[in-house]
């Protein structure tokens, strides 16, 4: 694969640290597109590195560089146990050469939950759970403190990468969308169907996509509760990219109202709350399965399930996109290499 050949000049002279992503394909899916009578094209985030891929990890590219020019080698990020976006931290801060801690919360302890956890602690990450995530900010802060009086200075990484800096990962990748559009190596679509966390991935794809004047809608299937997933957090969102990008290149487009506009929140794929399994997010995981494809279900399930609910009726004979967010990077070796989970962390596995 090509090292990405899109990367705009402005967003490299940021401060970076290259963790080898490579630009990833835009792929048909057939049996889904027969299914539908739509083609459904994918953008295979899943493979954005061999070591671990999905969304994250282009986000950290640049958290991780600023946190190196802050002169930073230790960082704090949280999320849910199971947390993908604290996964990525754990392995490529590692690759780095930063320490990594983890505030983590509760979450329904599946399997991929467990596999996760294990991933993080054979990396070394250091592992702080709480019982609630009420008690996330204080433990940040208490970590945060302690880590200075040991003469170190944490860089503090937002739940999901999701601030003004890892969002630049997906403005980047919104390039490299556009990059490929215009090469002919992805189609022109009606949608861009992606999941909606913390919001850093739709928010810097809706700029970089329209920074290149692309006005495909942007469906963000929204997989977290409307408190944190919601327009206004979105429009401060893409507001402080915009304005950091046009602090350090005057030349950036204000794209500000024009990738707002092309963003639609679809909350129909939620359920009964984040992490927890839904009927038609089991259908997509069986379907999306016949393409080679797998999802899971606390993301990327829902996400596929608002495309599978919707292109039949609003975009027959058209085409769609699904943009992939989930590493398919194998963990077995990662896995086996795990060691025994501390009684501490087990005690959350166990939890039903
Ligand atoms: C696989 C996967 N897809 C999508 C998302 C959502 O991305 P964001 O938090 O940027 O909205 C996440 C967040 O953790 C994720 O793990």
């Amino acid at each position: 694969m090509t090292r990405l050949a899109s990367r705009w000049k402005g967003l490299t002279s940021l401060p970076h640290v290259d963790l080898g992503i490579v630009e990833t394909p835009v792929e048909v899916l057939p049996h889904l597109s027969k299914d539908l009578m739509t083609e459904v094209w994918c953008k295979r985030d899943d493979k954005t590195s061999p070591l671990y891929g999905g969304n994250k990890v282009r986000k950290l590219e640049f958290l991780f560089g600023e946190a190196r020019a802050r002169g930073a080698k230790t960082v704090i990020t949280v999320g849910a146990l199971g947390s993908h976006h604290v996964l990525a931290t754990s392995l490529f801060g590692k690759q780095a050469g930063f320490e990594v801690h983890a505030v983590l919360g509760p979450q329904a302890p599946t399997e991929h939950v467990r596999e996760n956890i294990l991933c993080d602690l054979a990396a070394d990450a250091k592992l702080h759970i709480v019982p609630s995530f009420a008690f996330v900010p204080p433990a940040v802060q208490a970590l945060n403190l302690q880590l200075r009086l040991l003469g170190k200075c944490p860089f503090i990484i937002p739940a999901g990468g999701s601030n003004d800096i890892g969002a630049l990962g997906y403005v980047e990748a919104g390039l490299e969308l556009a990059a490929q559009l215009d090469r002919g190596d992805a189609p022109e679509t009606r949608a861009i169907y992606m999941p909606l966390g913390t919001g850093g991935t739709v928010a810097g794809a809706a700029v970089g996509l329209a920074a290149m004047g692309i006005t495909a809608e942007i469906v963000a299937v929204r997989v977290t509760a409307a408190a944190l997933a919601n327009r206004h957090a979105l429009k401060k969102l893409v507001y402080s990219l915009v304005s950091r990008l046009q602090t350090h290149d005057s030349r950036f487009p204000d794209v500000r109202d024009l990738a707002l506009r092309n963003i639609r929140i679809d909350s129909s794929e939620y359920g009964k709350g984040y992490g927890l399994a839904t009927d038609a997010g089991r259908d997509a995981t069986a379907r999306a399965a016949r393409d080679g494809l797998i999802v899971e279900t606390t993301y990327t399930a829902k996400a596929l399930a608002g495309l599978l609910r919707e292109a039949r009726n609003r975009y027959k004979g058209e085409k769609v996109m699904y943009w992939h967010t989930l590493s398919s990077a194998d963990l077995s070796p990662l896995i086996a290499r795990a060691p025994v989970v501390p009684r501490s962390v087990q005690r959350y596995l166990d939890a039903r």
